[in-house]
C-alpha cells in the first residue's frame, strides 16, 4: 500500500494506473476510520482494480467555533484499517500540500447547501465542494464512495459532479450503525457514557417517523412533529433541525408524496451535550 502526502506522486500513481487501464475507485474521508468508513472501501474494492482512500481533515469545512482542532486523528490505526481492506494507496496532504497561503478559489452552490446542515453551517459545503473537487482534480477516480449518513452531503456532491459535467460517477452506500441503532460516527467519541446513552434518540425519533410513513401518514408536519416529541423526551438532547425534505434537491416537502423521483429524506441534527450528531432515513414512495 503506497502512503503519499503528495499531490503530484498521488497524481502521477493514479495516472500510471488509468494507463494500464485500470478502473480506480476513491474513497474521500477525514480519518478516524469506524466501520462505516471501511464499507465505503469494501464497496469501492468490490467495483475497481485499484482503491485510493484520502485521510484529510480539511479546514476550510469548518466554521470558527467548530470542532477542527479538537476532531480526532490517529493515521497510524487509519492506515493499518486501510492495509486490511486491501486499499492501493491511501492520500496524507498536510494541510499546506492542499492550500496555498493564497489560496482563494471556492466552489460553492445555491440551493441545496442552503437547507439542512447548511442553516447552522453556512461555510460548510463550499469547504466540502472546494475539497472534493481538488480530490477529484487529483485523484482523477472513475467512481468515489460518499455514505448516506451524510445524505445533504451526497446530495451536493452528485449536484455538483452533473452541474461541472465532472467525469466521475458517485456512489451512495447505505448508514452503517451500532447494534443498538447510533449511527456510526468519528464524533461519537466525543460522548461521555451517559451521553452516548442518549445518543440513542436520533435512531429512536426516526424509527418512529418512518413507521408514521410506512403506515401512510403523509402530512410531513406530522411526521416532523412525532419526531421532535421523542428527541424532546431525552434530557441531554437539544434539536438543531428535524426536517423532511425532497432527497433530489433537498427542498422543503409538506406532502410526502411530492417528491420528484418518489425519494423523501428525513433528517435530524441534535446536541448531545455539546457534540451536535446527524442522522436521517431516506425513503422511496
Ligand atoms: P468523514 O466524516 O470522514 O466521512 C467520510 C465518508 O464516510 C462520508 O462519505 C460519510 O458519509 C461516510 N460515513 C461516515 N459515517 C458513516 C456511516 N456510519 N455509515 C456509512 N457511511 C459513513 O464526510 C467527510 O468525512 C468529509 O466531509 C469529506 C467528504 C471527506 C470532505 O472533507
Amino acid at each position: 500500500m503506497i502512503i503519499s502526502g503528495s499531490i503530484e506522486e498521488t497524481r502521477n500513481q493514479v495516472k500510471e494506473w488509468k494507463r494500464q487501464g485500470c478502473r480506480v475507485g476513491l474513497v474521500p474521508t477525514m480519518g478516524y476510520l469506524h466501520e462505516g468508513h471501511k464499507s465505503l472501501m469494501e464497496a469501492a474494492k468490490r467495483e475497481n482494480d485499484k482503491v485510493a482512500v484520502s485521510v484529510f481533515v480539511n479546514p476550510i469545512q469548518f466554521g470558527p467555533n467548530e470542532d477542527f482542532a479538537s476532531y480526532p486523528r490517529d493515521f497510524g490505526q487509519d492506515a493499518a484499517l486501510c492495509e486490511s481492506v486491501g486499499v492501493d494507496l491511501v492520500f496524507h496532504p498536510e494541510a499546506e500540500e492542499m492550500y496555498d497561503e493564497d489560496f482563494c478559489t471556492y466552489v460553492d452552490m445555491d440551493g441545496l447547501t442552503k437547507e439542512l446542515c447548511g442553516k447552522s453551517r453556512p461555510t460548510h459545503f463550499r469547504g466540502v465542494q472546494t475539497v472534493v473537487s481538488k480530490l477529484f482534480h487529483i485523484i482523477p477516480a472513475d467512481r468515489a464512495y460518499f455514505g448516506q449518513k451524510d445524505a445533504q452531503q451526497l446530495a451536493v456532491i452528485k449536484k455538483m459532479v452533473r452541474d461541472m459535467s465532472m467525469d466521475i460517477e458517485i456512489v451512495g452506500c447505505p448508514i452503517v450503525r451500532e447494534p443498538d441503532g447510533l449511527a456510526k460516527s468519528s464524533r461519537n467519541t466525543y460522548l461521555n457514557a451517559e451521553e452516548r446513552q442518549a445518543a440513542l434518540v436520533l435512531s429512536r425519533s426516526l424509527a418512529e417517523g418512518r413507521k408514521l410513513a410506512k403506515a401512510g401518514e403523509r402530512n410531513a408536519s406530522r411526521v416532523k412533529d412525532a419526531i421532535t416529541g421523542v428527541i424532546e423526551s431525552e434530557k441531554f438532547a437539544r434539536i438543531d433541525y428535524v426536517e423532511i425534505v425532497d432527497f433530489a434537491d433537498i427542498t422543503p416537502l409538506a406532502d410526502l408524496d411530492h417528491a420528484k423521483n418518489g425519494e423523501i429524506l428525513c433528517a435530524v441534527a441534535v446536541y448531545i451535550g455539546k457534540t451536535r450528531l446527524i442522522d436521517n432515513f431516506i425513503m422511496k414512495l
